[in-house]
């Protein structure tokens, strides 16, 4: 691996983003790297997600350096494609990016590495190495993060799991780092700091247990009106239980998921909720149902028993660690899982009592330093592995 000159300047380590988990897991890295000494942190973003990315920015007092706004209504994966691939490259010359820094699966992470990779700007790949092995599920989140695995210089693997995965995709041992989650760092954080909405914690201090719920995943959507009434079935079943699902911006979700969930006295439909709202929700939750990546880990990280509503994860050490549970998206499997749950507080206790896989909450500085060590500004980290 080649280090490039110029180590006297401060070098510009672009993070290119544009949905809502990807800014809050870029959070504390774009901290990290404010603070390591030799490196300058920019935002890109390309606004995939327009209202829920902004908020989860202002959660962390955080605002883009350049923003390509691409976002349209019911918006295809080509039509963002070709707006993102173009715009990206051009900015990031602006920018006078020394190195890229992406994030996961999205199509604006792939799209964006894609346009480095074409202006001769490396990439640093953030929650590199996760695989489900099934280019369907998710969709097209799969292809994603294999793509992006292809473009990138360095990579930055949660665990030793996903270091693995791409070791045995052939990527040299030397650009990987395996520097644990950055979500853990971010939710730390952030649940330190802000407390519970005073109406759910009114229903906790009546005996109530509080159960989050999301679901949005593009290849759930011609399931997710089942799925929807499966849920109503387990909510009507447990009258103790308050359920609590923020419902995606996607007009697609919305339509599906209202119908059969709009009307139940112990199921409340919301607005998506900031990170400051959603982390000490979770964190109060008996369980969270759900078919998003970023609430395994997060669910792993504060303890909370998760059901992934999806049929294979890509996140399996919290499977193996006993946090996680798959549920699958089949809306009888999945009543009877959540019922299942719902009704045996000692195997509840027990998913809580499992370890937390998915790092120490330190990932973010251990990128800043790999990233410092690329450009000759450190000696190469000890392995974390
Ligand atoms: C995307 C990511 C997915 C991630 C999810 C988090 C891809 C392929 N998928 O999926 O991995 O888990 O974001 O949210 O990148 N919308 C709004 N306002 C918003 C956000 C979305 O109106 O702030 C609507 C738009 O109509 C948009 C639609 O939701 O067309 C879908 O959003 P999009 O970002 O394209 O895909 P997601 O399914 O959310």
């Amino acid at each position: 691996m080649t280090v490039p000159a110029r180590p006297s300047q401060p070098k510009r380590i672009v993070l290119a983003f544009g949905t809502r988990p990807e800014a809050t897991k870029m959070a504390p890295v774009y901290a990290a790297i404010q603070r390591q000494p030799g490196l300058t942190p920019l935002i890109l973003s390309t606004g995939q997600q327009r209202q829920m990315l902004d908020e989860a920015l202002a959660v962390f007092g955080l605002t883009p350096d350049e923003d390509l706004n691409v976002m349209t209504e019911r918006q295809t994966l080509a039509e963002l494609t070709g707006r993102i691939v173009p715009q990206a490259g051009r900015k990031l010359r602006e920018m006078g990016a020394d190195m890229v820094l992406v994030h996961g699966d999205t199509t604006t992470s792939f799209c964006v590495a894609l346009s480095a990779f074409y202006e001769g700007i490396p990439v640093g790949h953030v929650e590199a190495g996760l695989r489900s092995g099934n280019m369907q599920e998710p969709f097209p989140e799969e292809a994603n993060r294999r793509l992006t695995g292809v473009l990138s210089t360095l990579d930055f693997a949660p665990t030793p799991g996903s270091q693995a995965n791409l070791r045995r995709e052939g990527k040299a041992a030397e650009g990987i780092f395996v520097t644990g989650q950055t979500a853990v760092d971010a939710v730390r954080e952030v649940a330190g700091r802000v407390s519970l909405r005073p109406e759910w914690q009114a229903k906790l201090d009546a005996g109530q247990r509080l159960l989050t719920v999301t679901m949005h995943r593009r290849e759930n959507l011609p399931v997710m009106a089942e799925m929807a009434e499966a849920l109503a079935d387990v909510a009507r079943a447990h009258p103790d239980t308050h359920f609590v699902y923020p419902v995606h911006l996607n007009p697609a979700v919305q339509e599906a998921v209202r119908p059969a969930l709009g009307q139940l006295p112990n199921f409340e439909l919301t607005e998506p909720l900031d990170y400051a709202q959603m982390a000490p929700l979770m964190a109060a939750s008996t369980l969270l149902a759900t078919d998003s990546g970023g609430l395994q880990e997060e669910g792993a990280a504060l303890g909370v028993p998760v059901a992934v509503l999806r049929n294979v994860t890509e996140r399996p050490e919290g499977v193996e660690a006993g946090v996680l549970t798959l549920a699958g998206n089949d809306p009888e499997q999945m009543r009877a899982v959540l019922n299942g749950l719902l009704d045996d507080e000692e195997g509840l206790a027990r998913m809580r009592a499992a370890r937390n896989p998915y790092g120490d909450g330190q990932a973010s500085g251990r990128i800043a330093q790999a990233i410092a060590w690329f450009f000759g500004l450190a000696e190469r980290p000890a392995d974390w592995s």
